[in-house]
C-alpha cells in the first residue's frame, strides 16, 4: 500500500519524507505534527519493504521515519534493506513503546534516533537533530575516504618513486662502468705503456704521480658505482650486509657485529635489495646521528619471514626528529618495504638506542614492483 500527503502550504524547498507505518492513522498523525510545526514537507507512506525499497531505489529521500513492528518484519528489517542499497539516509524509529534495549540496539545498528509515537510534538526537532547528525556523519565520512584516498595515491607515488630512483641508479652505474671505468683503465695502458718507454727520472715521476692519481679515481668510481648498484648483491644477501657492517665498523669505529641463522639465505632479488637499502639507511642514520659505541644486527629467515634488525645504544630519536616532514630516510623505508609486502617497525628511546626492524614474508606472495627490474 502506498499513500502520499503532501502539507498544503508547500509546493517547494520541501523535506522529501519516507514514512514506513501500515496504521494509516498514525500517518496521519504524524502528518499533523508536522503540517502544526509549518514545516515544509512531502511524505510518502510505505507499509511493505518491496515498497519501501523500490521508493529508496527511484526517489530521493531526505529522512525515513519507520514504525518499529509492521506485519511480518521490523524496522531493522528495512534499515537492512537501505543498507543493502548503499544508499545512506538519516533514519529514525517512531514508534510505540519498544523497549529501552531494543531503541539502544537499533541506535547502535547506525538508525539515527528512536522517538515513541506519544511524543510526537517532538518529532519536528528530533527530525531536524537527526538530520543534522547525518550531515556532521556524512561530511565526515566522506572526508575520511579523501584521506584514504590521497594516502593511497601518495603511497603508490613513493613507491613509483623508489623504483624510479631504483632504475637511475642502476643506469648511472652502467655508464660509469662502460663509460668513465673504461676510459679509466685505457689511460692506465697507456700510462704504463710510457713509463717502459721513457727514462727520463723526471718524466717517470710524473707518470707515477699520474698513476696515483688514476687509482684514486678508479677507486672512487668503485665505490659511487658500489653504493649506486651494490654489485655485491650478486655474492648473496648475508655477504654484502656483512660488507656493509664491515665498512662501517672500519669507517665509524663503531664496535658492530652480525648475525644471522642462514648465511646462505636467497631471497628474490627487490626482496635483497630492499634489506640491503635498509641497513645502509640505519647505518648511515647511526654514523649521522645515534652517536653510539656499538651496532648490532641480526639477519634471518626464520619461519618463512625475512627479517633484518638493526639496533644501537645511541641517543634515540626524538618524537620531533621523527616526525620531521623533511626526513625522508625512514619513511622511504617503510615505503620501500610495502612494495615488496613487507613492513617495517621502529622502536627507540631518548638515551636508549633506536631499533629498526624490518619484516618481509617469504611465501613468494611478494609482488614484483612493475617497470622494475633492480638489476
Ligand atoms: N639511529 C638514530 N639515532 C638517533 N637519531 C636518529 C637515528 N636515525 C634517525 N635519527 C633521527 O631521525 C631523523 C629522521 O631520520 P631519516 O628519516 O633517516 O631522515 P634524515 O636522515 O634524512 O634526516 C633524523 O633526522 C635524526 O634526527
Ligand atoms: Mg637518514
Amino acid at each position: 500500500m502506498l499513500t502520499a500527503a503532501l502539507a498544503p502550504s508547500l509546493t517547494h524547498a520541501h523535506l522529501a519524507i519516507l514514512h514506513l507505518e501500515d496504521s494509516e492513522l498514525d500517518h496521519q498523525l504524524v502528518c499533523r505534527a508536522l503540517t502544526k510545526e509549518k514545516l515544509p514537507y512531502a511524505i510518502t507512506r510505505v507499509d511493505s519493504l518491496g515498497d519501501f525499497e523500490a521508493q529508496v531505489r527511484q526517489r530521493s529521500f531526505d529522512i525515513v521515519l519507520a514504525d518499529y513492528r509492521l506485519p511480518g518484519f521490523t524496522a531493522l528489517d528495512a534499515w537492512a534493506v537501505l543498507e543493502s542499497t548503499q544508499i545512506r539516509l538519516p533514519f529514525v524509529l517512531l514508534s510505540g513503546a519498544i523497549g529501552e534495549s531494543a531503541a539502544v540496539a537499533a541506535i547502535q545498528l547506525g538508525i539515527s534516533d528512536y522517538l515513541p509515537k506519544n511524543d510526537l510534538p517532538n518529532l519536528p526537532r528530533v527530525m531536524a537533530s537527526a538530520m543534522e547528525l547525518f550531515k556532521a556523519k556524512s561530511a565526515e565520512a566522506r572526508a575520511m575516504a579523501e584521506l584514504a584516498a590521497s594516502e593511497q595515491r601518495l603511497a603508490l607515488f613513493a613507491q613509483h618513486l623508489q623504483t624510479a630512483i631504483e632504475n637511475e641508479r642502476a643506469s648511472i652505474a652502467r655508464e660509469i662502468h662502460d663509460d668513465i671505468g673504461g676510459s679509466l683503465a685505457a689511460v692506465r695502458l697507456d700510462l704504463s705503456w710510457i713509463s717502459r718507454h721513457v727514462d727520463s727520472p723526471e718524466t717517470l715521476e710524473h707518470v707515477k704521480t699520474a698513476n696515483d692519481m688514476l687509482q684514486h679515481a678508479i677507486g672512487a668510481s668503485q665505490r659511487i658505482m658500489m653504493n649506486l648498484r651494490p654489485a655485491i648483491l650478486d655474492q648473496g644477501l648475508f655477504p654484502a650486509i656483512q660488507w656493509l657492517a664491515e665498512s662501517f665498523q672500519r669507517r665509524s669505529g663503531v664496535k658492530t657485529s652480525l648475525v644471522t641463522n642462514n648465511p646462505s639465505l636467497n631471497p628474490e632479488k627487490p626482496i635483497q635489495l630492499t634489506a640491503y637499502r635498509t641497513a645502509q639507511e640505519a647505518l648511515t642514520n647511526i654514523s649521522k646521528y645515534a652517536q653510539c659505541s656499538q651496532v648490532k644486527m641480526d639477519l634471518s629467515d626464520a619461519e618463512g619471514v625475512l627479517t633484518l634488525e638493526i639496533s644501537d645504544n645511541g641517543i634515540g630519536i626524538s618524537a620531533e626528529a621523527l616526525s620531521n616532514p623533511t626526513a625522508f630516510g625512514i619513511r622511504g623505508l617503510k615505503e620501500r618495504a610495502r612494495v615488496v609486502n613487507g613492513w617495517l617497525d621502529l622502536s627507540t628511546r631518548l638515551g636508549q638506542g633506536t631499533t629498526l626492524i624490518l619484516n618481509i614474508p617469504l611465501n613468494g606472495a611478494a609482488d614484483s614492483p612493475d617497470e622494475a627490474d633492480f638489476q
